[in-house]
């Protein structure tokens, strides 16, 4: 996919902008020389980079997002579970006329008779029906997902997670951002499903090793019963359906192959990083 060369700046904009890919896509597209808004419920506190515009709003208020999607060509969005926040968002975009809608959902996608899969195969679903140009990027799990960890790896080297045997593709969401933000100057009118993953399956223990060598410390891995794994995830501020829905993701992965995919590859030019390389560039969260 090849940058717009022949137009002039696109304006963008960019919902989830202190995300883990949506910070990354602000980041992109303002070094890319776009124009960029981004949308937030907190503008106070943005830290977004020089010339980039700062907008209030929220998915749950339509006038918001409409008002922050004037003037613009594209917009990227993440979704949340409330099903009118992607409601809203399409029927802003719609009204508003973007040329392209690049939504981040995820692989659960591809399993809708799962609560996770059913909530971001809908949220497609409301962008589909709106007829504008749209891009999916349908990742697997974030190699951020790790930070989860820090704390405990800091204090007693030791990684306490259920499901010893899962494994993942696992993505940085360097990569995904990279595709959203190839996706939004992409100067073609195509539809596109990006099914997203790390260039290596990884286990668990995989990756807690990859951490531990990278620290150049012996890290230990404790398996974790579900239910205390539940506890934990609402004690992170998780609503108690989404730390469901993600742990019975992660227990029916356990019985699912994974696959790898280069869709990173082609839509950038450049292969998907490797985990250890995520890892490497958040040393500092890790260390104690
Ligand atoms: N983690 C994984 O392994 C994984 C795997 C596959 C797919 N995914 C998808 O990735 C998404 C998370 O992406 P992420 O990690 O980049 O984001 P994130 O770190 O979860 O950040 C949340 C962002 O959402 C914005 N936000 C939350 N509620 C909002 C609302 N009502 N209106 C407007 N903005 C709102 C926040 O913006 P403000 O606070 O600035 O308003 C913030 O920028 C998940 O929801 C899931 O669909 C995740």
């Amino acid at each position: 996919m090849e940058p717009i060369q022949d137009r002039g700046m696109l304006m963008l904009l960019v919902i989830g902008a202190s995300g883990n890919v949506g910070r990354e896509v602000t980041r992109l597209l303002a070094e890319s020389g776009e124009q960029v808004r981004v949308l937030t419920r907190n503008p106070g506190s943005a830290a977004v980079p020089a010339g980039v515009e700062v907008v209030r709003g929220d998915l749950a208020d339509s006038e918001s997002l409409e008002s922050a999607m004037k003037g613009a060509d594209g917009a990227y969005s993440l979704m949340r579970p409330d099903p009118d926040a992607t409601r809203n968002l399409a029927a802003a975009a719609a009204s508003q006329g973007l040329e392209r809608i690049v939504l981040l959902t995820s692989l659960a996608a591809e399993a809708a008779d799962t609560p996770l899969g059913l909530q971001h195969r809908e949220a497609e679903q409301a962008v589909e029906a709106t007829g504008l140009t749209w891009a999916f990027l349908r990742p697997t799990n974030f190699a951020s997902n790790s930070l989860a960890w820090a704390q405990s790896i800091r204090t007693e080297g030791a990684v306490r997670a259920p499901f010893g045997t899962f494994k993942s593709a696992v993505i940085d969401p360097r990569d995904i951002a990279a595709v959203a933000v190839a996706e939004l100057r992409s100067p073609d009118q195509a539809n596109r499903v990006h099914r997203l993953t790390g260039p290596q399956v990884l286990g668990l223990t995989d990756q807690i090793a990859i951490i531990g060598e990278v620290l150049g410390r012996d890290i230990t891995y404790v398996e974790q019963s579900e239910r205390e794994a539940h506890e934990e995830l609402l004690a992170r501020g998780v609503p108690a359906p989404v730390a469901e829905s993600i742990l019975a993701g992660q227990r029916g992965a356990l019985t699912q192959e994974q696959h790898v995919y280069d869709t990173v590859q082609q839509a950038t030019g450049r292969p998907a990083a490797p985990y250890r390389d995520w890892v490497t560039a958040n040393r500092a969260a890790f260390a104690s």
